[in-house]
């Protein structure tokens, strides 16, 4: 076990079953794009990972872009008002955008995300994400291509951290038990 493993409790979506999965999203995101151009949105921090190998599966033109939004916070509000922090730097209007997410719990980051770039008049506007909790979910958020739908359980890698560690793992993993703090999340 190499140290960027200690904490893991076991693998839940292995390295080759997250690359299989990806190929296939790009593939079926190039054909449903074909003829246009794409600009990818990723949800910094954790998408960088996912975006970067899902951007070199595609067949269409595209370019990316990124946004930091702040955390609703430990208290769980659900009234997802959350805070930009880092907008894009182009203008979307008229533009074929596919927002890129690692994972959806409760919807409060995307549906946020989501009312901002609806109004800036986009051409189109889809949502990509590697896994969703539907169990976690408090908004509906409505997804065009989700990779995985996992369980309620506290997955890193692949870009998903715990306290920002764990991000550099090639695989989904499930947090090791005696780490799990008190909320899911
Ligand atoms: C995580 C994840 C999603 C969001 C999903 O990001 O990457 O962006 O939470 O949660 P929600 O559906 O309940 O809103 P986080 O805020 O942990 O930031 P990070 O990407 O920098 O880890
Ligand atoms: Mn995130
Ligand atoms: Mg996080």
């Amino acid at each position: 076990m190499s140290s960027a493993e200690q904490g893991v409790g076991e693998i839940l979506i292995p390295e080759a079953d997250v690359r299989t999965r990806v190929a296939e999203l790009g593939a079926e995101i190039s054909a449903d794009y074909a003829g246009r151009d794409l600009l990818l949105v990723g949800v910094l921090k954790g998408a960088v990972f996912f975006m970067a190998d899902l951007m070199r599966t595609l067949s269409v033109p595209c370019e990316i872009d990124f946004m930091a939004i702040s955390s609703y916070g430990a208290a769980t509000d659900s009234s997802g008002v959350v805070r930009i922090l880092k907008d894009l730097d182009i203008n979307i209007a008229g533009r074929n955008v596919l927002v890129v997410e690692d994972i959806i719990d409760s919807g409060l980051t995307l549906s946020y995300l989501m009312r901002s770039l609806r109004a800036r008049k986009p051409a189109a506007l889809e949502v990509c994400a590697l896994l969703t909790k539907p169990e976690r979910r408090e908004i509906e958020v409505p997804v065009r291509y989700v990779g995985f739908e996992i369980p309620n359980r506290f997955v890193i890698g692949y870009g998903l951290d715990f306290a920002e560690r764990y991000r550099n793992l090639p695989y989904i993993g499930v947090l090791h038990p005696d780490l799990v703090p008190g909320a899911t999340r």
